[in-house]
């Protein structure tokens, strides 16, 4: 039984066609004082997927109830599938005082679940937190898929060096092109410095690949390099198109061609979806 979280309904359906397994009717609700309510109907299967998207601490708590609920209904296996996983990109006490929320909400979800599996969590050491064995997998090369088939002499690029194996990977998938990646610092949540690579970028269609589009100043700033480099078209590639607040017109206003993402997070640029791979690694979990 696949059973979605409110924020995965889509790639939910995705996974149950994959895997050819029914699909929960879950219900959302919510209490006056705000508290969300997710349950699942009655089911007779053995084995539980809960699939879920923890872009909002609602959608964490929600994860929750559906990783106990399912528990109440009768699984005796609960898979946990993250699509993409909020608060990853705390992985560290960046200051004194600081908690390790990627740790504390790692450990929350894993005493719910028998197996995780995770889409390009910011950084793969994350599975390190966990308390439960867990699957990582890599989406970068779908980001292929939906792109052109005629780029000019294509250049698949990274922000920084941390996402130059997305980059890799994307290239790969796409079957033809050269890779580089950018320098970037960032300043603050909303701000980041990008230093060009010395690829000539004059006539080309460029593609930049990262694993994250939050806020969208780093693909805005890079964008905008490549665009008074003289590339040709710039696409946007990303796992997760999170595209919180303004991203969407930093990058319009910076002269994007397209953004490309999956439906880790569903938006209406998540023109691809993870499920066979997701179905590959429930496959893999179910074999291990
Ligand atoms: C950072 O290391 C990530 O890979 C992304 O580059 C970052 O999360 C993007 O954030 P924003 O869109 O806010 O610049």
């Amino acid at each position: 039984m696949i059973v979605p979280g409110a924020s995965s309904q889509a790639l939910a359906a995705a996974l149950a066609d994959e895997l050819g397994e029914p699909l929960a009717a879950v219900e959302y609700d919510r209490f006056p004082d705000g508290e969300t309510l997710a349950a699942v109907p009655a089911f007779d299967a053995d084995r539980a997927v809960v699939v879920a998207t923890t872009d909002s601490n609602d959608a964490w708590v929600e994860l929750l109830q559906l990783q106990d609920a399912v528990r109440e209904a009768g699984a005796s296996e609960v898979v946990t599938v993250i699509p993409y996983m909020g608060y990853a990109r705390q992985d560290e006490a960046f200051e004194p005082g600081h908690p390790v929320s990627a740790r504390a909400v790692a450990r929350a979800v894993s005493t719910g679940a028998d197996r995780i599996v995770l889409v390009n969590p910011h950084e793969e050491s994350i599975a390190d937190f966990f308390d439960a064995h867990v699957t990582v997998c890599d989406a970068a090369g779908r980001l292929a898929e939906p792109l052109p088939d005629d780029l000019a002499s294509p250049l698949f690029l990274s922000p920084d060096s941390g996402a130059i194996d997305l980059a890799k990977a994307t290239c790969a998938a796409y079957g033809d092109g050269d890779t580089d990646y950018f320098e970037k610092t960032r300043h603050s949540g909303t701000e980041v410095e990008i230093a060009p690579s010395d690829a000539d970028v004059a006539g080309r269609d460029v593609v930049i690949v990262d694993d994250i589009v939050a806020t969208g100043s780093t693909m805005s700033e890079a964008v905008a390099h490549l665009v008074a480099g003289g590339a040709e078209r710039v696409f946007a590639a990303c796992v997760h198109p999170l595209l919180a607040r303004s991203a969407r017109t930093k990058l319009e206003r910076a002269g994007i061609e397209r953004i490309i993402g999956t439906d880790t997070i569903e938006r209406d640029v998540s023109v691809v979806s993870v499920a066979p791979i997701v179905a590959a690694a429930v496959d893999a979990v179910e074999a291990a």
